[in-house]
């Protein structure tokens, strides 16, 4: 069969959100109560999305469990950033927290209470009251199972409000037109039919590329599809050398074991019994800002006070709890760590080791969820018709590390915020303008020419070489000479795509075809996370270089640009960090060097 065998069913709608995570269930709420036809196209049923296994919560400022202050959460967020964040968004961010989770409990969320009723709000890593003078409970909770209870309660608004689904759906690339967006291309995965979606926005919700890595807590659906679409439209992805590990999942497995174990009191012992981030971090000790505790963790384990026959891990300790805090608080790690760590809790402590968590780089947007991109030497020209929302963009709130629970916050905060903007741009039922002849040809010979790969080389054995090099190359800490041999590695990889060969040619559930196109988008993020973390010569956030072990503010006080050529090598430019803020109600947090 040639591409000119491939009928193409067309759809016309004002938005169309790609992704059904929480950003994406946000947006398609957000816009189909505006009164905007709207579709969401979901490659997995909407529910199955990553944030259903967000645990600890969502950060907002509403002084349920003490003094609290919107300000208090900006100024953590911006040093939690290492200062790479951009303090206009960060101020809307952390503003618009207080409405936006008000505005979930309305909408249904089952939040865990206080003795008075009111949303609990736990202790987070990072999160302070008065500018860093104490710890703040800022983190708003159901349980363990946040993420959970906010998709589903997303889901079930959106469709009392008549959003249309299409799900599994595969979306393969953007429809561009003259540098502006028109609409997505997508494979239904149970019919195998291709289809046109016209939309006067593309929102992207299509989270973090975490599978790029071998040991990750991200779903292995986190192939960062959206990002790889608009690298293959000639735009760039931001800051993707900025990769979180969080500290504590789960030794050999992976999955995640929430920081609010360690909100509620658990902490972390080296093989001398010592709790190590005392002395790493004497006032937020096993509190501190993700980076800080993953480093620590890396260099006990380094030294040799690992734990475990091979001194390779960490414990977590939370049987002092008691069956209560566990059973009230803590009931889903608990499982996880049964089931995935062989541990019981209430006896003994999880082996943890720092994995792969959250990709704080992603597609550059402005704090409307705007994409943005570099034209004409402006570097905040917005790309019309695109939007990005989620994980798979870069507002930027987190900077060089993001603070555990500020991402749920994201989600919702810009899922609304891009509700809020489209509401503003599009008038309800607007008509579509006819596309110009053969403009998605060259899409349909990709996806063609992928479904006829005949290679020597299996989807499965590149991706398990990619997983590997990434883990090893562009770990917690980095140099430039290991760096540089990662870099050569991944480029024999990204080249090896070429011979890639896989044996179903059908249309209909084909799982070897979808996987190779997800592999395809990791492939292209990979090169921009290793060349960048080589390229920026500095350490900041989650980028630890051993070899440049300081900030450099005055050289590198900047946003890296990446753009990816079908080579697979990458372009870099930089935007400025917006140092200034959206009012008058708060100053500019200057730079200075972070203590916890
Ligand atoms: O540890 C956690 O519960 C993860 C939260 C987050 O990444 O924000």
């Amino acid at each position: 069969m040639s591409k000119e065998d491939y009928k193409v069913i067309n759809h016309e709608y004002d938005v169309v959100i790609v992704g059904a995570g929480g950003a994406g269930l946000r947006a398609t709420l957000g816009m189909a109560t505006a009164g905007l036809s709207t579709a969401c196209i979901t490659k997995v049923f909407p529910t199955r999305s990553h944030t259903v296994a967000a645990q600890g919560g969502m950060s907002a400022a509403l002084a349920n469990m003490g003094e609290d202050n919107w300000k208090w959460h900006m100024y953590d967020t911006v040093k939690g950033s290492d200062w790479l964040g951009d303090q206009d968004a960060i101020e809307y961010m952390c503003r618009e927290a207080v409405p936006a989770v008000i505005e979930l409990e309305h909408f249904g969320v089952p939040f865990s209470r206080t003795e008075e009723g009111k949303i609990y709000q736990r202790p987070f890593g990072g999160m302070t009251t008065n500018f860093g003078e104490g710890i703040a409970q800022r983190t708003c909770a159901a349980a363990d199972r946040t993420g959970h209870a906010i998709l589903h309660t997303l889901y079930q608004q959106s469709l009392k409000h008549k959003a249309e689904f299409y799900v599994e759906y595969f979306a393969t690339d953007l429809i561009m037109e003259d540098g502006e967006c028109k609409g997505v291309m997508a494979w239904d995965l149970t019919t195998g039919e291709l289809h046109c979606f016209r939309a006067h926005q593309v929102v992207l919700a299509t989270g973090g590329s975490g599978r790029a890595y071998f040991s990750a807590t991200s779903a292995h659906t986190c192939t960062g599809d959206g990002s790889a679409m608009v690298l293959r439209a000639g735009l760039p992805l931001q800051d993707m050398e900025f990769v979180q590990f969080h500290p504590t999942g789960v030794y050999g497995a992976g999955v995640l074991i929430t920081e609010g174990v360690r909100g509620e009191g658990g902490y972390l012992t080296n093989s001398e019994g010592e709790r190590f981030m005392e002395r790493y971090a004497p006032n937020a000790k096993d509190l501190a800002s993700r980076d800080v505790v993953s480093r620590s963790m890396t260099i006990e384990i380094n030294e040799g006070r690992g734990v475990g026959p091979d001194k390779d891990h960490i414990f977590l300790n939370l049987q002092h709890l008691g069956s209560d805090v566990i059973n009230e608080r803590l009931p889903g790690i608990a499982e996880s760590a049964r089931i995935f760590g062989g541990v019981d809790v209430s006896k003994d402590p999880i082996p943890v080791i720092p994995t792969v968590h959250y990709n704080m780089g992603g597609i550059p947007t402005n704090y409307h969820g705007e994409v943005v991109t570099m034209k004409d030497g402006d570097p905040d020209s917005t790309v019309p018709g695109l939007m990005a929302i989620g994980e798979c963009a870069c507002v930027s709130v987190h900077g060089a590390n993001r603070l555990g629970s500020n991402s749920l916050l994201d989600i919702i905060v810009f899922g609304r915020a891009a509700a809020i903007r489209a509401a503003e741009l599009i008038a309800p039922n607007t008509p579509h303008q006819p596309l110009t002849e053969g403009v998605f040809e060259h899409l349909l010979a990709r996806f063609d020419k992928t479904r006829n790969a005949s290679g020597e080389i299996s989807t499965a054995e590149i991706r398990d070489q990619m997983q590997r090099t990434m883990q090893k190359y562009a770990a917690v800490f980095r140099t430039g000479e290991s760096m540089k041999e990662g870099v050569e590695e991944m480029q024999k990889i990204f080249d090896s795509f070429e011979n890639v060969g896989i044996k179903d040619r059908g249309m209909q559930w084909n799982t070897d075809l979808l996987e190779t196109l997800e592999l395809e988008n990791l492939l292209a993020q990979a090169q921009t996370i290793i060349t960048g973390a080589l390229n920026r010569e500095e350490s900041r956030g989650g980028h630890a270089r051993e070899d440049f072990t300081e900030r450099d503010d005055e050289d590198w006080m900047k946003h890296t640009l990446a753009w990816v050529n079908d080579a697979g090598k990458v372009n870099f430019d930089y935007r400025p960090v917006h140092m200034y803020t959206l009012s008058d109600d708060c100053d500019v947090i200057p730079p200075k060097k972070r203590v916890y």
